[in-house]
């Protein structure tokens, strides 16, 4: 994969302006081909609800497994002397064959009860929550905000990338969104609203953490401090890999390697209302 091949993927890629996935990312997380692919699977989705999302959520998987970047889609492999043997991998994958594989493993899956997914902030779903209600609370604990993460992802659900712009082709302010959780004098306070909350309510909670001080300025410790505040704690801690997000906070630069994850503790933590 030379500099040249690249540009040339980048320049042809970003006249097409019928094709917009091809547009923001062909060139960057995925080649010019495989952007086309995601162009056309993704403006010939089924129109039936249920079969609709099953496509879909396999086209986003499809993206996570092809792009060219290190874990999360924070910035793409550049065309380096270290990099580019993982920008060929990345480049060279297959998007049909990921999407039909996902589609197929989708599809085997059922979940024993019809439930409800929702987006929204936790800090305000926690006051609809009932006594016995059993809460999952897995937090951010960057310090960058997880839009910069998920946004490639986020452009193939909605099939509107917008105007990108820069080397992590990012979308625009307003397509940005920000978390207190992600913003080191904010993330204290935003976590110990929710655990008040939600011990207010008479929920159980399970909570995971890194058990080390994070970028968001929290660490697990400190999250257990708050939370015994309102409820009886039990603590775990196993052994495990967090991503480093972007692969860079481990000194490896952009040798990070695809998963550029890091040998971890986590803290689980089990919290019932006093
Ligand atoms: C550590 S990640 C959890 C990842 C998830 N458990 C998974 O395995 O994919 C933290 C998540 O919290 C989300 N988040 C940030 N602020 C939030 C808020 N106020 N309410 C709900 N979710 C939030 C982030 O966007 C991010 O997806």
């Amino acid at each position: 994969m030379t500099k040249a091949t690249v540009a040339a993927d980048r320049m042809w890629s970003a006249e097409r302006s019928d094709l917009p996935i091809t547009a923001a990312y062909g060139g960057h997380y995925f080649s010019a081909r495989q952007a086309i692919w995601f162009d056309a699977l993704r403006s010939t989705l089924p129109r039936n609800l249920e079969t609709r999302q099953l496509a879909l959520a396999s086209l986003i998987q499809a993206a996570s497994q092809c792009a060219a970047s290190p874990g999360h889609t924070a910035q793409p492999f550049q065309p380096t002397l270290t990099a580019r043997k993982f920008l060929f991998e990345s480049w060279h994958k297959d998007v049909l064959f990921h999407t039909k594989r996902n589609l197929i493993l989708l599809a085997g899956l059922a979940a024993k009860q019809k439930g409800r997914a929702l987006r929204a902030d936790a800090n305000l779903l926690a006051d609809d929550l009932s006594p016995g209600d059993l809460v999952f609370i897995d937090p951010p604990y960057s310090g960058v905000h997880y839009s910069r993460f998920y946004h490639v992802l986020e452009s193939i659900a909605s099939g509107k990338p917008g105007t990108v712009s820069g080397i992590g082709r990012y979308p625009e302010n307003n397509k940005r969104p920000r978390s207190r959780y992600s913003i080191q004098t904010q993330a204290s306070n935003a976590i110990e609203h929710l655990l008040r909350t939600t011990a207010n309510k008479g929920a159980k909670v399970v909570l995971t953490f890194p058990d080390h001080e994070c970028s968001n300025g929290l660490s697990g410790d400190q999250v257990q401090s708050i939370a015994s505040q309102y409820f009886n704690t039990k603590r775990k801690v196993v052994s495990s890999r967090f991503s480093s997000l972007g692969g860079t906070s481990d000194q490896r630069g952009d040798q990070a390697g695809r998963d550029a994850r890091l040998n971890a503790h986590e803290l689980i933590l089990l919290l019932t209302p006093r």
